[in-house]
């Protein structure tokens, strides 16, 4: 097989830069290790920066993310259960829109269905031949048989745990990376939403987020120990807790209910640079990890495919150099997120060891947000997405 374009991973990043060149005409094959069901079942993100949803409509992809997501033009912040308002829009001019990772995704393959741009699920195996050549190629497994595709340029979609990044030599690639001492467990439910916006809560027992997908489908988040397992998280257990940690209005008028959903995610920064080696390109989850906190993991992932689909169709119109400024240009903004989410968790979560120093200064820091209007500002602008 040939094609222009080989993405390896069809998770957002991956379905999204396919949709985008075949808009341009340029051709591309997607390449991914589950089957549809298991990737639309993933629960993950929640929040588009309008940046993003610029980039979806742009995409041709945007009709159902308008009609059945929600725009917010600000949320709450609370610490020790009072909390206050942040109003992006008055201090941003924007919003985002709530409108969840699955639908994205759906959409996507909605439209790939519509225009043929051919997705391989259940492929193994994926190897990256001669990336530092004029003449890439990726083999796999497929349907029982091994397969070839030679191709112009491969992108790296493939998420944290991908070949990809693995593929750029060790001497060439550097790695930044932080973890957390905490995880999040994540709970979602077939009940109405707590708040009409996102709380955001610092407590001494530990972060809690209220968030949602639609007027019946809310998403709640509680920091646990790194060790805590599941099990140990009976339904009840979690809802009593999440109702400790958010201001008390909200906590009597929590509605709960089974959970349909409910798992711990670690926390983790990382970077991973160049994001480009040759003719193969990083792009979202395969170069950099964020933490949750900031909603910008998956914003980032369309943000590097906006970089990446420029350099493209610029590489593919005659200007080969563009291409040559995709790692620096995306980088830039990637790592003004990686501060963002990292900020966000510093001065939300319960840190175990936390110092009376360091307690007195998270609760200045909220303090701050809540009575400077510059410090909100600081927050809403980096919350609703730096231009591209
Ligand atoms: P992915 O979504 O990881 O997609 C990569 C795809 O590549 C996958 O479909 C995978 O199956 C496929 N793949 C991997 N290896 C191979 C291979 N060798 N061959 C072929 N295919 C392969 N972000 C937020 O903003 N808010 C959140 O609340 C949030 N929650 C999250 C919870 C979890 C548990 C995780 C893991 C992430 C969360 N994120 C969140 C981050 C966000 O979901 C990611 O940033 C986003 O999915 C990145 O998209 P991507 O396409 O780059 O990578
Ligand atoms: C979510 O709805 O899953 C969500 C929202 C905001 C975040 C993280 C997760 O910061």
């Amino acid at each position: 097989m040939r094609t222009q374009v080989c993405i390896i991973g069809g998770g957002p990043s991956g379905l999204l830069l396919a949709r985008m060149l075949h808009n341009d005409g340029i051709e591309a094959i997607v390449l991914e290790r589950h089957d549809r069901d298991h990737v639309l079942a993933r629960i993950r993100a929640g929040v588009l920066e309008w940046s993003s949803v610029e980039t979806l409509d742009r995409a041709g992809v945007g009709r159902r993310m308008h009609a059945e997501g929600t725009p917010h033009g600000g949320t709450y912040l609370s610490a020790q259960n009072r909390g206050f308002r942040v109003d992006y829009e008055a201090l941003t001019g924007k919003r985002v829109m709530v409108y969840g990772q699955t639908e994205v995704t759906h959409d996507l393959y909605d439209a790939m269905d519509a225009e043929g741009t051919p997705v391989l699920h259940g492929v193994a195996g994926v190897t990256i031949g001669n990336p530092d050549s004029d003449a890439p190629f990726v083999t796999f497994r497929h349907q029982g048989a091994d397969r070839r595709i030679d191709c112009d340029w491969i992108a790296g979609c493939d998420g944290y745990h991908g070949v990809s990044r693995d593929t750029i030599p060790a001497n060439v690639l550097k790695t930044f990376e932080k973890i957390y001492p905490f995880g999040w467990l994540g709970v979602l439910s077939e009940t109405p939403p707590v708040s009409h916006e996102l709380i955001y809560a610092n407590h001494e027992r530990g972060f809690a987020l209220c968030s949602q997908r639609n007027a019946m489908l809310s998403r709640y988040y509680l920091q646990v120990a790194l060790d805590d397992q599941i099990e140990a998280w009976s339904d009840t257990r979690f809802w009593d807790e999440l109702r400790r940690r958010i201001p008390e209005q909200a906590a009597d008028s929590l509605v709960t209910g089974p959970s349909i959903e409910k798992s711990i995610a670690p926390l983790r920064s990382f970077v991973a640079e160049p994001m480009r080696w040759g003719r193969l390109c990083l792009v979202g989850d395969a170069a950099h990890i964020v933490p949750p906190t900031g909603a910008k993991g998956l914003n980032l992932a369309v943000g590097d495919v906006h970089y990446l689909h420029d350099a493209l169709t610029r590489a593919y119109a005659g200007d080969p150099a563009a291409i040559d400024r995709y790692s620096e240009t995306a980088l830039v903004r990637v790592w003004k997120a990686i501060r963002f989410s990292w900020w966000m968790t510093s001065v939300l979560h319960k840190f175990p060891g936390q110092t009376p120093f360091e307690q007195r200064i998270q609760e200045a820091e909220i303090n701050l947000l809540e009575v400077s209007d510059t410090a909100k500002a600081n927050l809403a602008e980096n919350y609703v997405g730096l231009p591209f």
